[in-house]
């Protein structure tokens, strides 16, 4: 049973919450609370009016005309200059295209480029996959010239020596939510003469950043996470304005100075267009740029001040089922060190994930042991924190993820 104090502080708490008015701008079913936010943002109501009149009217009636007339072929710079808006970058900074892992590759080499004669690049061993497995397809394609080299989260900065070109790190941890000081560790960087490339996929939509101020060279990240474009949606690519003169790796015709030319040689095309590659996914360019648009409605303050409010509650009710039940908190208590989500470790950590959606809440596990429950502040309330530690108690205290049904890892988790 919930303590009725508790709900009465959390339904308070949610009277007074100054972005109360945005849950209803998201379809959410009544008693689901959505821990996930930080995989695959919740669906915005406008989103399906949206790309129901871009396919009826501007596909279905105006069919090759609309790259021009309902400037299709623009999409990724004003999507991109949006999301600059709230990363803290200048209009002609942020292309929004591909995906994270091909703009990773985009930004590696670019910057690779720009310290000729160094020819490391450095990550940290325990970043997204994806990242550390970008840097290693250079170091395979460049017949080992380029190497791909890690090193521990807390050794990395160490590692920084006068062969390497690029740092490769993401802000905010995927796993355990622990976030890096941008413009200390850029000027780190800088100091040893490397240029950073930024991962912002935790970072978009749930903290303040402020790429220009950090003096951040390039930066990528997702699309569909906190920014809520939509599953698979295009994700974004930032590049200093004093960086854009690098030349395009993946030079495709939509990059050229002049892609309906037809010219027989590759001319990058000046500024950030030159980071486009093939043909802008319209469809996922309008779905991403609803999301987008409803985040630029919301105070960055005022969503970190919840998510990190909404953390704090977590972290307090949990508290008796890390004794009673043996979760260790993989997240930093220090809400200067934590991003928008709260990881647990538990050996069961899958099961119980699993076993918690047949009580309607949706988080997630990522293995070998982490619970992740994402915060997303602006449809997330107090009471839905409440609500699932009491599911997470009934789940451990019934032993509900003992069943069967859960023991089998799934495909995808
Ligand atoms: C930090 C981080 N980087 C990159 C990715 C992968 O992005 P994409 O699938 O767009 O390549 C993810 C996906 O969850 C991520 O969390």
């Amino acid at each position: 049973m919930i303590d009725a104090g508790l709900i009465a502080d959390a339904t308070r708490a949610d009277g007074a919450d100054p972005l109360r008015g945005f849950r209803d701008r998201f379809q959410l079913r009544g008693g689901l609370i959505y821990l996930d936010g930080n995989s695959l943002g919740a669906l915005p109501t406008v989103t399906a009016s949206r790309l129901t009149r871009v396919i009826a009217e501007e596909w279905g009636e105006g069919l090759i005309t609309s790259w021009l007339d309902a400037e299709w072929s623009t999409a990724p710079q004003r999507v991109g200059d949006k999301i600059a808006r709230l990363l803290g970058a200048a209009p002609g900074e942020i292309i929004a295209a591909d995906s994270t892992s091909v703009n990773i590759f985009k930004a590696l080499t670019a910057a690779l480029s720009l310290r000729p004669g160094r020819n490391t690049l450095l990550s940290e061993a325990t970043n997204f996959p994806t990242d550390v497995y970008m840097m290693q397809g250079i170091e395979a394609f460049s017949r080992g010239r380029v190497k791909a080299v890690t090193a521990g989260p807390d050794a990395v900065l160490e590692a920084l020596d006068d062969d390497v070109a690029v740092l490769l790190l993401t802000q905010v941890h995927y796993k355990s939510g622990r976030v890096r000081d941008m413009a200390k560790v850029t000027r780190k960087a800088h100091d040893a003469g490397a240029l950073v490339v930024w991962d912002l996929s935790h970072s978009a939509g749930a903290i303040p950043v402020d790429l220009n101020g950090a003096l951040a060279d390039f930066a990528v990240g997702c699309g569909y996470k906190f920014l809520n474009g939509g599953p698979g949606a295009p994700a974004y690519l930032f590049a200093a304005a004093r960086h854009q003169a690098a030349t395009p790796v993946l030079s495709g015709w939509f990059g050229h100075a002049r892609p309906f030319a037809f010219e027989e040689t590759y001319e990058p095309a000046p500024g950030i267009g030159r980071f486009l590659c093939g043909t802008p996914p319209v469809l996922g360019l309008a779905a991403l740029e609803a999301g987008v648009d409803l985040m630029l409605e919301a105070d960055m303050a005022e969503v970190q001040r919840k998510s990190l409010a909404l953390g704090e509650l977590f972290m307090a009710g949990m508290e008796p089922l890390c004794a009673r039940y043996g979760f260790m908190l993989v997240s930093e208590r220090d809400p200067a060190l934590r991003g928008s989500q709260v990881a647990y470790a538990h050996p069961q950590g899958y099961q119980i994930i699993q076993a918690l959606r047949e009580f309607d809440v949706i988080a997630d596990f990522r293995a070998p042991d982490v619970l992740r429950f994402g915060l997303t502040p602006l449809y997330l309330r107090y009471r839905d924190i409440v609500e699932t530690v009491e599911r997470l108690e009934q789940v451990c205290a019934t032993k509900a993820w003992a069943r069967p049904e859960f023991q089998v890892r799934a495909a995808v988790t």
